[in-house]
């Protein structure tokens, strides 16, 4: 079982970047509770995080052809601005779910509008590290 879990922009500052709002763990810390949640189940995590939209959308588009069975997907900023990421997420047609620390729902009005969500599985947003957890447990339950 191989899972995917992609970060997009800025969330390489995770524990530094307004933690009031992201929280205190970094993402070398959440990457690191995922793989190993997943390596009890017997499953793989594979993580990737960048600031650049067309390098994310290059890893979007090798998990066709990785084995990835399925992804985990925190757009960042791109979720309210990217066609190319859900194009390519179309495109590679595997499972995601959407993940957002924050509430973005709470948050500025420009915030409110995905451009994944009504691809995806499902959506988590406000439970903080949390929600990728939880995201993890409905991939690892869905692989069997
Ligand atoms: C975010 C919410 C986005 O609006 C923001 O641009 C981010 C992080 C979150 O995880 O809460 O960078 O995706």
């Amino acid at each position: 079982k191989q899972i995917l879990v992609i970060h997009g922009p800025n969330l390489n500052l995770l524990g530094s970047r307004e933690p009031e709002i992201y929280g205190a763990l970094t993402l070398p810390q959440i990457n690191a509770d995922l793989a190993e949640i997943a390596a009890n189940a017997g499953a793989e995590l594979k993580s990737f995080q960048s600031n650049h939209e067309g390098e994310l959308v290059d890893r979007i588009q090798a998990a066709r052809t990785d084995g990835c069975q399925f992804i985990i997907i925190n757009p960042a900023a791109y979720t309210h601005t990217s066609v190319a990421m859900r194009d390519a997420l179309a495109a590679v047609a595997l499972p995601f779910v959407e993940v957002h620390l924050s509430n973005v729902h709470k948050r500025e009005a420009f915030r409110h509008h995905s451009y994944f969500s009504d691809l995806a599985e499902g959506v988590i947003c406000g439970l903080g590290a949390q929600g990728y957890r939880a995201a993890l447990a409905f991939a690892l339950s869905k692989l069997g």
